[in-house]
């Protein structure tokens, strides 16, 4: 059910949003590359700084990851990736902004990998241009790369723990509650680290680099076909293209070819977080249902909308 409260044009901006939407599971589906786009919308959001109100200034999914200096922090390293993917996009529905089609992938990423529907807003403002961009580091007391976490110490923020550094970033930063870090954290059942990109894991590019479950012959979609984009990396799951709890789950088989940051681990370990991952590890209904309400929350930072588009 969607509401348009956007006036004049409104109408016809919610039927280019829809086309879009056909259009991105289509090429979602095809590609194999909805992790991407997913980290690409999370990581324009995670520039967001709350103890900031002015729009630009506080960050936020706002569209500014196109932008150098932004695009070329080093927490960004591979998106560029997703922004090409989505260039054939904008060039055909150009009046969705940049930071309107950067979320809308993400969540029709989600949905196209057989996650929750997420009940998205629209009708987000794009800043100006590289001048609107949040610095690498110029987030006051978190380092580097604007704010965004790392996965393992030291911690930008200078956190002694990983649990600390989650909460510094999240909670003090963005504004998330305990149970919030967990779900959102979720979203790491789908996708990879490269050793090319993060540097975090010894895995990287095609068959070659390849853990046992992202080789080019690996089945990780959830309808059972082939077909996983480029080979290579590592995961946190073994069946990494589909959106499931499996991530509060693999982990136990403590599986050389899977990846476990100390981030991923503060979250069974912290006395605070543990009783949300073993709730979700039980129930993945809850989980879905906790992970859409935080990753709209999350898609909404610092954004300024004009009008209001639901689909
Ligand atoms: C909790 C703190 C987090 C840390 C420390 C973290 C760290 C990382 C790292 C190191 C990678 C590997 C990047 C690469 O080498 O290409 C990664 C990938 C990814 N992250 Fe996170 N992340 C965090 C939270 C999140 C959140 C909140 C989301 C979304 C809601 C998210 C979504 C993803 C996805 C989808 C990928 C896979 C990208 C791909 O396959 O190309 N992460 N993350």
């Amino acid at each position: 059910m969607g509401n348009c409260f956007c006036g004049l044009g409104g109408g016809k901006k919610k039927k280019e949003l829809l086309q879009c939407k056909k259009d991105l599971l289509a090429f979602i589906d095809k590609e194999n590359c909805g992790p991407i786009l997913v980290r690409l919308a999370w990581h324009d959001s995670g520039t967001y700084d709350q103890r900031i109100s002015d729009f630009p200034q506080r960050g936020g999914a706002n569209g500014a990851i196109i932008h150098e200096p932004e695009m070329s922090m080093g927490a960004n390293n591979g998106l560029r990736k997703g922004f090409g993917y989505l260039k054939q996009f904008k060039e055909k529905y150009p009046t969705i902004s940049w930071a309107d089609l950067i979320q809308l992938a993400s969540a029709c990423s989600i949905e196209a990998m057989g996650g929750p529907k997420i009940n998205m807003r629209y009708g987000r403002v794009d800043v100006a241009g590289p001048q609107d961009c949040v610095g690498p580091k110029s987030r006051e007391g978190f380092g580097g790369n604007a704010g965004l976490p790392d996965a393992k110490p030291p911690f930008g923020c200078g956190a002694p723990t990983a649990s600390q550094h989650l909460r510094n970033v999240f909670t003090k930063k963005m504004g998330f509650t305990d149970q919030e870090i967990v779900a959102l954290s979720g979203a790491h059942t789908i996708g990879r680290a490269f050793k090319e990109r993060s540097g975090t894991c010894p895995f990287g590019y095609m068959d070659n680099g390849a853990s046992k479950y992202t080789k080019s012959t690996s089945v990780a979609r959830k309808d059972g076909k082939t077909g996983i984009g480029m080979a290579g990396g590592a995961a946190w799951t073994k069946n990494w293209l589909t959106f499931d709890n499996s991530y509060f789950k693999d982990y136990k088989a403590n599986d050389g070819d899977l990846l476990w940051f100390d981030t991923d681990k503060a979250l069974h370990t912290d006395p605070a977080f543990q009783p949300y991952f073993q709730k979700y590890a039980e129930d993945e209904k809850a989980f879905f249902a906790d992970y859409a309400k935080a990753h709209k929350k999350l898609s909404e930072l610092g954004s300024k909308f004009e009008g209001e588009i639901t689909l």
